[in-house]
């Protein structure tokens, strides 16, 4: 099987240096020539939290160098997924698949209005990586990958339990879900709380545990999601708060996605993540205050960088 990783930031590095490792035929795929050949020069570097350093020398190419793929893994920051889906059409093989497996709501929507949805799969990944330079990640602890056919997909059960095998085979714990939907909001639920505060105070995760009244607005902004996507007909399993006091205190040291993007002077997440809730809660009649507020926040705090003192 054939495989483009689209998207040169943590996830994507450390997929394309795993199924390399694992002897995949794996390609990663970025847009920009000057940083493909910077990364073809240094290779993946991978570091863990045990002090260990590895340089992957996996193939990386331009999309149209790299051609139809059996598989192409979309890893891009939900912000590019526009930009990036345009290369689809390019690197999916007659019958291809394509897999996202990025933060929050709208991917799948937008990766479907360029290659339509019957060969699309959704992921949703719990792995610790942390991008620390152009090539260079941290591989802070493993996780699982959930795998699923969402709405309008017509993959198959045996495919999608294929696609699980490679990543297995790849030393990355796979598991198919017929829920995926439902597994996507879940992550969801804890990203609009520990995501948005994280960004905005500037703290690691856990910090949240210390600060009640920051944490009490992470609990609103997951409760209010949890109860946009039972309106919308999904269960979800288990306690929001309880898990989101459980992933603070799990990933306590981490810096958040979006705190790592406000730092860098990148654009954050925050339109896949509290912004989709507050919009599909707009739509299905249900407000959604908190999640309206952190997301004009978040908005605010990236425009107002080139105006902040000190
Ligand atoms: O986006 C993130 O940073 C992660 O999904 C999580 C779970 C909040 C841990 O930092």
């Amino acid at each position: 099987m054939k495989l483009a990783v689209l998207g040169p930031g943590a996830l994507g590095c450390l997929l394309a240096a795993l199924f390399h490792e694992a002897g995949a035929d794996v390609s990663l795929v970025d847009y920009r020539p000057e940083r493909v050949a910077r990364l073809r020069l240094q290779g993946i570097q991978v570091h863990t939290l045990e002090g260990g350093h590895r340089v992957i020398k996996a193939p990386i190419g331009l999309g149209p160098e790299v051609g139809p793929c059996d598989l192409t893994i979309v890893a891009v920051k939900a912000y590019q997924t526009e930009t990036a889906a345009r290369a689809l059409p390019g690197l999916m093989s007659r019958g291809g698949l394509a897999l996202t497996l990025q933060n929050g709501l709208g991917n799948l929507e937008a990766i479907a209005r360029i290659v339509g949805s019957q060969r699309l799969l959704a992921g949703v990944g719990l792995l610790g990586v942390t991008r620390q330079d152009e090539g260079r990640i941290i591989y802070a602890g493993k996780g699982v990958i959930y795998l699923g056919a969402p709405a309008g997909s017509r993959v198959s059960g045996m495919e999608v339990a294929a696609v699980a095998d490679l990543f297995r085979r790849a030393d990355l714990e796979c598991q198919p879900r017929e829920d995926i939907e439902a597994v996507l909001w879940e992550k969801l639920v804890i990203n609009v709380g520990i995501n948005p505060l994280t960004a905005l105070l500037r703290v690691p995760n856990g910090v949240l545990l210390q600060l009640p009244e920051a944490f009490e607005v992470a609990v609103a902004a997951a409760l209010e999601a949890q109860a946009v996507a039972q309106a919308a007909g999904l269960t979800l399993s288990g306690d929001p708060v309880a898990r989101l006091r459980q992933v603070c205190a799990n990933t306590a040291a981490n810096r958040s996605s979006m705190l790592q993007d406000i730092l860098a002077g990148r654009p954050t997440e925050i339109e896949a993540l509290n912004a989709q809730v507050a919009a599909r809660g707009r739509s299905l009649g249900l407000p959604t205050p908190v999640n309206d507020l952190l997301t004009l926040l978040l908005r605010a705090a990236a425009q107002s960088a080139p105006f902040q003192v000190g």
